[in-house]
C-alpha cells in the first residue's frame, strides 16, 4: 500500500484530537483511502509542554515549523495552530512547496480563503477546510457537491457552539453568563481567547465562508454589522421564554438579485421553530434553495472529536486526489466548486 506522509502544525484541542482519532481509526482510514498515513512531524510552539503527549511511534516533535515545511516527504500539512498571520504565511509556503493543506482556521479563511484556494489550484494541490464551519457537520461538502445544480437563496445558521452553549445553559440551567462561558472553555469549545465567540465575530467569519460556498462570493467579515451575546442577560432570556421565544445567535445571508443581505446577532425564534430546538454545542444550518426548498443540517459545532473527524474526512479526500493525480487526473478539491452557485457580477 502506498504511504502518504503528513505534517501537523499545533497540538492544542484540535491538533491533539487529530492525533488521537488518526491513531484510533488508522485501520478504517487506511482501508477507506487505500493508503498508509504516516504522521512524520508535529510542530508545536513549546516543546516542553508537549514532550509527554502520546504520539504515534515514528512521529517527531519539533518547535521549528520549517522542519515540516522543508521536509520533502511531507505531502499534506494539517494546520491547527489557530493564529491568523503565522498560519497565512505557513500555509502559503506549504502550498508553494507543493503540499496540500487542511485547516480549520476560519478566521484566516474568512478573509484569505479564496486567494489561498486559488493559489492551491495554481500549484495543483488541495486546500480543504471542512472543519472550519460547524465543526462536525459536513456542510461545505453539502454546499459544494450536493447542491451543485441548485440555486441557494438563503442560509440561516447557528454556527458558534460556544455562544449556543452559553445561551442554552443560561436559559435552561439558570447559569450566569460567566459560569456558562467557563463551562464552554473547560469543554474545549471556546477559542483560547473567547472574545470572537461571544462577540459574534467567529459567527461572522463562518458566515463569510458559507457565503463563498453558497453564493460564490466572499463577504468581508469586517464590513458586516455584528452583535454578540455578551450583553444578553438571564432576565431577557426568561422574558423571551415566557412569551414563547428562544434567543439564538443567528447568522443569516440572503441573496436578492445581485445583492447579499446579512444579519449576525441574537434573535428571537418561536420556541416551535426547528432552529430554536438546537441546544448546547450543537450547530444547525438551514438552507433555502430553489430545487430542495428548506433543508436543515445539524450536528456538533465544536469540540476535539467532531472537528478532528471533519479534518480526517478532508484527509481521505486529499489522499484520493493525490492518487488520482498520480494517475494523470486533475485535482478536484471542493475549492474547485467554489463558484458553482455564484452570483453573476
Ligand atoms: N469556538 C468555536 C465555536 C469552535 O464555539 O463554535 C468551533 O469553530
Amino acid at each position: 500500500m502506498r504511504t502518504i506522509t503528513l505534517g501537523l502544525l499545533g497540538l492544542g484541542t484540535v491538533g491533539s484530537g487529530v492525533v488521537k482519532l488518526l491513531q484510533a481509526q488508522q485501520a478504517k482510514l487506511e482501508q477507506t483511502a487505500q493508503v498508509h498515513f504516516h504522521l512524520k512531524r508535529v510542530a508545536v510552539a513549546h516543546l516542553a509542554k508537549h514532550r509527554n503527549d502520546p504520539l504515534p511511534s515514528g512521529t517527531t516533535l519539533t518547535d521549528n515549523i520549517d522542519d515540516v515545511l522543508n521536509d520533502q516527504d511531507i505531502q499534506v500539512v494539517i494546520e491547527t495552530m489557530g493564529t491568523v498571520n503565522l498560519a497565512r504565511d505557513v500555509i502559503k509556503k506549504a502550498i508553494y512547496r507543493g503540499k496540500s493543506v487542511i485547516t480549520a482556521n476560519k478566521d484566516l479563511l474568512a478573509t484569505d480563503g479564496p486567494q489561498l484556494a486559488e493559489l492551491a489550484r495554481f500549484r495543483h494541490v488541495d486546500f480543504m477546510y471542512e472543519a472550519s464551519v460547524a465543526g462536525g457537520i459536513p456542510i461545505l461538502r453539502v454546499l459544494s457537491n450536493s447542491l451543485v445544480t441548485d440555486q441557494i437563496n438563503q442560509i440561516t445558521g447557528i454556527i458558534n457552539g460556544t455562544a449556543n452553549y452559553i445561551l442554552t445553559a443560561m436559559s435552561s440551567a439558570g447559569l450566569s453568563y460567566q459560569d456558562a462561558l467557563a463551562e464552554a472553555q473547560e469543554k474545549g469549545y471556546a477559542e483560547p481567547d473567547p472574545t470572537n465567540d461571544v462577540k459574534g465575530i467567529d459567527t461572522a467569519n463562518k458566515l463569510s465562508i458559507l457565503s463563498q460556498f453558497s453564493f460564490g462570493r466572499a463577504l468581508d467579515p469586517h464590513q458586516l454589522t455584528v452583535t454578540g451575546i455578551d450583553q444578553v442577560c438571564k432576565q431577557q432570556l426568561a422574558a423571551a421564554s415566557q412569551l414563547g421565544y428562544a434567543v439564538k445567535l443567528l447568522a443569516i445571508a440572503r441573496r436578492k438579485g445581485d445583492c447579499i443581505f446579512t444579519f449576525v446577532g441574537p434573535a428571537l425564534l418561536p420556541q416551535t421553530a426547528q432552529l430554536a430546538q438546537i441546544a448546547g454545542v450543537q450547530n444547525a444550518i438551514e438552507v433555502n434553495s430553489n430545487a430542495l426548498g428548506t433543508t436543515v443540517y445539524t450536528g456538533p459545532g465544536a469540540g476535539a472529536e467532531p472537528t478532528a473527524n471533519s479534518i480526517l474526512s478532508d484527509l481521505v479526500a486529499v489522499a484520493d486526489h493525490i492518487m488520482n493525480f498520480d494517475c494523470g487526473k486533475e485535482f478536484n478539491g471542493y475549492h474547485n466548486h467554489l463558484t458553482t452557485n455564484s452570483i453573476n457580477d
